[in-house]
């Protein structure tokens, strides 16, 4: 039997790519693939949350009983979540947002040349950010850090600069974590240290994230 022990609370999760238009057929993304913020979102649900999937373009069945918001790009994204944050007890920013954009959507398909193609890119919007440096009180946040090197260094950095509760970062350098794999490989980090976790199934370390953003917003609550 699960515990519910989320029971009332508001949970967003952000799960997937985003995907940037250069043209009517073409795009800039990643290798996202959505599971692990789809796990969240469902281990959520069965503890007892009310929750909101905000997710990019995947290939995931919706799991029962959560609200899906369905986007494409990283402005959208920014939108979807935004739009809904104030509401939100716990946020968890799972997705893999694109960080860079073409700076113009060309409104025909470009033709190739015999000459190469340089595409200006923009940066897109850092929702995360946003969300870390205009939180209401009480409300818990939680991003995710990918690095190819450096993860500890970077994803503490992450931690002040965004202004957020958690960051998970995810080894990318480990066979059998990161993308599209069904384990993963991460540390917790919080203000207080952080916790390694060994290599486990997503469903597994969704119920551990979401047991360290528990403590972390009843210990809220109780100030
Ligand atoms: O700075 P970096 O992109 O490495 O941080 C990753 C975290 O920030 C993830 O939680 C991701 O969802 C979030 N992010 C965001 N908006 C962006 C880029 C990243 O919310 N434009």
């Amino acid at each position: 039997l699960t515990e519910r022990d989320l029971e009332g609370v508001r949970l967003l999760v952000t799960a997937g790519p985003t995907r940037e238009a250069i043209d009517p057929v073409r795009f800039v993304t990643n290798h996202s693939t959505g599971r692990m913020g789809y796990e969240l979102a469902a281990a959520a649900r069965r503890r007892g949350a009310a929750v909101t999937l905000v997710s990019g373009p995947v290939s995931l069945a919706p799991p029962l009983g959560v609200a899906v918001v369905s986007v494409v790009s990283a402005a959208e994204m920014y939108d979807a979540v935004v739009s809904r944050a104030s509401g939100q007890d716990i946020i968890i920013k799972c997705a893999a947002v694109a960080d860079y954009r073409p700076a113009e959507v060309a409104s025909h398909k470009i033709k190739k040349a015999e000459r190469g193609l340089t595409l200006a890119l923009e940066r897109t919007q850092d929702i995360l950010s946003h969300l870390g440096h205009n939180r209401t009180p009480g409300q818990v946040i939680c991003g995710f850090s990918m690095e190819t090197r450096d993860l500890m260094e970077n994803s503490r950095a992450k931690l002040s600069k965004k202004n957020v509760d958690m960051i998970v970062a995810n080894d990318l350098g480990t066979h059998g974590a990161g993308f599209g794999t069904a384990t993963n490989l991460v540390t917790i980090l919080t203000r207080e240290g952080a916790e390694c976790l060994p290599l486990m199934g997503k469903d597994a370390v969704a119920e551990k994230i979401l047991d360290r953003l528990r403590d972390l917003y009843r210990a809220q609550e109780e100030r």
